[in-house]
């Protein structure tokens, strides 16, 4: 194979970053209003710019790239909206982008006149490519466009009413000799001359992902070693996911010595985007790193996201996505809500298998994290059973319910809604009479001696059609009507029984669950619900009946 080759492999032996670990968060800053628009079929219109303006602030963003205000009418408007109308806070530095031409950075600072806080981003392309095919200039033409623009964005700073940060980005890094991204940026500083209270940064773009991302940070971190003044340099990357790992690229150069990350809401940017910041910081948040941006509601995130790019969220999105803390298969549903309740129970360290975080903790309700198709096992039912419907299914009635939803879902082939397994549950299990029915019942006789509690019963007992009537005795209600049930001639024992109550107030209701066996050793459970706790037991068992002899 000719046509491809490796492109600008880098080793540097003396790399440190494969064993340091991520322990903070980086500045961030957004470029969703500048990258993210310029790759949008429709770019926003300046009312969806706004929101999302206003959207990246709520979420704690402090550097925010908002405009190419020398490139576009829309964009220079943007710009002096944002200023003209107060939108920007305080402690908030809007950035724009420029080409390293002086009518450019001119304008660009006309666009910014009174922002108290601004970075100018300033970029040329350094790659072989780029120097010899489309500028056609040396290398040392092309650090003197640079370090004349800086020379250029020096004198307008002087007269702009407001702080000037510089940024310089050598665009296309990743595909640039490191040496000679070393000189260009060297040239940078040297003639922006930073300060302790005036930083510079240093923007290292992969324009395009041409390597995997351990090439990457071996180029980061050698650059970043050989800046000079770097006390007084903010190093900083700029990802994009042409291979699929400008997240993992974003990480190891923070390990490589990035102190600062561009990037994008869900990644949204040229090609196939830039890194998505909603994943880096949820990645540190999982973490236990505060990435200082806040996340607690990823719904409004997402909603202001799709409404105003147009562009939809893939339901697999990290964090994100529609179904990404959903289990379908049984084995995951399982083990996910043994370890929320145990989570729920003990507190402490978050570790439910198969969930890295808590949906809570980014607004996702619980409701979607087990959803249930012909996939799903016994834990999944019971949990829809139990944490949504309001059930207190006992554990050895799981495996029965369990069979009886999979049977719906594999009769409906496709996923069940909680409705359709509540209803599945109803008809199965609570209050059956087709076969076995108790129509009335007398209690003749109730006495309470040494604690014990006897009952003498008259019922009437409806079987296949028939009614007969049936006297027991025994200790409390139920014991007496099954010894009577039994006397006719349906032989069985109770196995277990449990009750709890449902809904509150004047909705309150009792559920039991009774589990029978009968003399071929068959199994079966059965649950009552009514207003009074008595009736619902009696329920609870002809409806073990009528499954146990169906
Ligand atoms: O991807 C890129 O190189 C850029 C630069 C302008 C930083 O967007
Ligand atoms: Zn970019």
């Amino acid at each position: 194979m000719t046509k491809y080759t490796v492109q600008q492999h880098f080793e540097f032996h003396q790399r440190s970053w494969p064993s340091k670990r991520i322990d903070k968060a980086p500045i961030w800053c957004s470029v969703d209003l500048r990258d993210g628009n310029q790759a949008l079929k429709n770019p926003m219109n300046p009312e969806n710019k706004l929101k999302i303006f206003k959207t990246l602030v709520q979420i704690g963003f402090k550097e925010i790239e908002i405009s190419f205000p020398s490139a576009s009418k829309t964009d220079y408007e943007f710009t002096r909206r944002l200023i003209e109308n107060g939108h920007i806070p305080p402690d908030t530095s809007i950035q724009i982008l420029t080409q390293a031409r002086k009518h450019l950075i001119i304008k660009s600072f006309e666009a910014l006149r009174d922002a108290p806080n601004v970075i100018i981003h300033l970029y040329n392309s350094t790659s072989p490519a780029q120097r010899n095919v489309v500028f056609k200039k040396n290398c040392s033409e092309i650090i003197n466009l640079a370090t004349d623009s800086v020379k250029m964005i020096r004198d307008e700073s002087t007269k702009h009413n407001g702080k000037v940060t510089l940024e310089y980005s050598p665009e296309s890094f990743s595909q640039t000799e490191p040496d000679f991204a070393c000189d260009i940026c060297n040239a940078v500083i040297d003639t922006w001359d930073p300060q302790a209270d005036e930083k510079v940064i240093i923007n290292l773009p992969s324009t395009v992902e041409i390597s995997t991302p351990n090439n990457f940070a071996d180029q980061v971190e050698y650059v970043i070693n050989k800046l000079h003044r770097k006390e007084n340099v903010i190093t900083s990357v700029h990802t994009h996911n042409d291979r699929g790992c400008a997240i993992a690229a974003a990480e190891l150069a923070i390990l490589a010595g990035a102190q600062r990350v561009e990037g994008t809401l869900f990644g949204n940017g040229e090609r196939t985007g830039n890194a998505d910041l909603i994943t880096l910081a949820l990645n540190m948040f999982s973490q236990g790193i505060d990435s200082g941006l806040d996340f607690s509601d990823i719904s409004s995130v997402s909603d202001v996201y799709t409404e105003c790019t147009d562009m939809p969220i893939h339901p697999r999105h990290p964090y994100a996505g529609e179904l990404v803390f959903t289990a379908f298969s049984g084995s995951h549903q399982d083990a996910i809500s043994k370890g929320l309740s145990d989570y729920n129970q003990k507190g402490g360290v978050w570790q439910v298998p198969y969930l890295p975080i808590d949906p809570k903790d980014i607004g996702r309700s619980c409701e979607n994290i087990i959803r249930i198709n012909s996939q799903s096992g016994k834990g999944g039912a019971a949990f829809i059973l139990n944490e949504i419907c309001g059930f207190q299914i006992p554990k050895n009635m799981f495996a029965e319910t369990g069979k009886t939803v999979q049977k719906t879902a594999d009769k409906k082939g496709r996923e069940l809604s909680v409705e359709e397994i509540r209803n599945a549950f109803m008809t199965e299990f609570v209050n059956r009479s087709e076969n076995v029915r108790i129509s009335e019942y007398n209690i003749d006789e109730s006495t309470v001696t040494d604690n014990r509690h006897q009952i003498c019963i008259t019922a009437n007992l409806l079987h296949s059609g028939k009614e007969v009537t049936v006297k027991g005795k025994g200790n409390g209600l139920l014991d007496a009507l099954s010894n009577a049930i039994n006397s006719y001639g349906l032989k069985y024992q109770i196995i277990s029984y449990h009750e709890h109550s449902i809904e509150r107030g004047s909705n309150a209701k009792a559920v039991s669950y009774i589990e029978l066996e009968n003399e071929d050793k068959k199994r079966c459970f059965g649950a009552g619900i009514d207003t009074d706790i008595a009736l619902a037991s009696v329920l609870a068992l002809t409806s073990a009946l009528n499954r146990l002899y169906r």
